[in-house]
């Protein structure tokens, strides 16, 4: 339980009663504490109520994509933007969810929750509500208010990140220990059979695990990880392309079907293949004369991507950012080649951030079809590079990019 601190002060979710926040609270001067404080106004403000304040962060993944689907390993890392949700408890089994971004409200009742997402923004807080208490968890109704700034749609798990802390808050109001494991399960599984994308673990895993200054190296099978501490001399620069494809969703569907393909002709003739994870590139290559094309160009990617991953992990160890930075790049040429989920603007900022000075490596991060990159920078020519990427990209493209200087941040919790 985390609820130790003055924040908690626990009533019964009447509306509007006028409760002022504690004195501590209305002198406060860092920005986390300005946007803490002016979310529980808003909080009490709406409903009335003091409440406890939660955030899960968003996340970068600096190697290892689409790997999780694959039950392989990924590294990602947690950053310092987040989804916070300002949570009290209500007697009367509703769940009154408000979210400042979309100036918006929903209502629904705990024991008559919808059977699918519709495609609203409150399908990731009902579908976790829902998963968790179908998991046996009981839970209480509750009033939240939700913000957040991590970009949406740019491929650095907003949604994760959302229900990661509603998942927690709600797990708190109900007064249960939370297993960070099973929290990231269960937030994978309202997004599967609820909000109805197919995603892997990776995202869920680090919003609940992530800490401050490392790397998370994941292995999505066992869920075992391993936290590998950044170099405080380099830097997490993401670059965000500032486009998203629609085809997004449907492709990265798509690709998971590919996969499946891949794994069906494998373990017909190499029974230990039972995921891509399982699978060696020797073994590829014995079936290349039956492998479609593209079926074998996508399990080329998977594989050869879980083989970097554990190669950078020893990089990352032995503190070699070069060698880190090679893997990048082949990574990314994996993606653009061979897993086809790269696009024009994603390629053109690589391109750019690698004529940059102090880069260790680049690549596209996430599922891909638009977003960010993910870049390895010196930190002493993070201000150069963030200047000529910024200008070279709105040159191309006429866009101009958002560039976020990131260190790696810690996962749930209270914020
Ligand atoms: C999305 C999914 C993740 C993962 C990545 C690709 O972010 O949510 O589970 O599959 O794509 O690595």
């Amino acid at each position: 339980m985390f609820l130790t601190t003055v924040w908690v002060h626990r009533t019964n979710g009447s509306e509007n009663t006028g409760k002022s926040l504690p004195a501590h609270l209305q002198d406060i001067s860092s920005h986390h504490e300005r946007t803490v404080q002016t979310l529980a106004q808003d909080f009490v403000r709406r409903f009335g109520d003091v409440p406890t304040i939660y955030q899960a962060p968003g996340r970068v993944n600096l190697i290892g994509e689409h790997t999780d689907y694959n039950e392989g390993f990924v590294m990602p890392a947690a950053i310092g933007m987040c989804t916070r949700v300002a949570a009290a408890p209500r007697r009367d089994g509703k769940l009154i969810v408000r979210s400042e971004n979309f100036s918006e409200e929903a209502t629904f009742e705990l024991d008559q929750l919808p059977v699918r997402g519709s495609g609203h923004w409150s399908d990731y807080v009902v579908g976790v509500a829902k998963v968790l208490a179908e998991s046996g968890i009981p839970l209480t109704g509750a009033n939240l208010l939700i913000c957040g700034d991590v970009p949406v749609g740019a491929g650095l798990s907003s949604s994760a990140s959302v229900e990661v802390a509603v998942g927690y808050a709600l797990m708190d109001l109900a007064g249960q220990e939370t297993d960070r494991a099973q929290l990231a399960r269960l937030c994978q599984q309202a997004e599967n059979e609820f909000v109805g994308a197919r995603c892997g673990i990776m995202d869920q895993f680090v919003a609940s695990h992530g800490k401050r200054d490392h790397a998370l190296l994941l292995d999505c099978r066992s869920l075992d990880y391993r936290l590998l501490p950044l170099r405080a001399d380099a830097r997490l620069v993401i670059c965000n392309t500032m486009v998203r494809h629609a085809i997004a969703g449907g492709e990265y569907n798509q690709r998971r079907a590919e996969c499946e393909a891949g794994v069906k002709y494998l373990s017909r003739h190499f029974r230990s293949v039972r995921a891509l994870r399982d699978a060696t590139l020797e073994e590829l290559a014995a079936l290349s004369g039956e492998l479609p094309d593209k079926i074998l160009r996508r399990c080329r990617h998977v594989i050869s991507e879980n083989a970097r991953v554990v190669q950078a992990a020893a990089a990352l160890t032995r503190n070699e950012l070069s060698a880190f930075g090679d893997l990048m790049r082949e990574s990314h040429r994996s993606l653009r080649d061979d897993f086809e989920v790269s696009c024009a603007e994603l390629d053109l900022m690589v391109q750019l951030v690698e004529q940059a000075q102090g880069v260790y490596g680049a690549r596209m991060t996430g599922g891909g079809f638009g977003g960010c990159t993910i870049n390895l920078v010196d930190a002493s020519c993070v201000d150069a590079f963030q200047q000529s990427v910024s200008e070279g990209y709105e040159r191309a493209t006429g866009r101009r990019p958002e560039i976020y200087v990131c260190s790696a941040a810690d996962g749930v919790g209270l914020a």
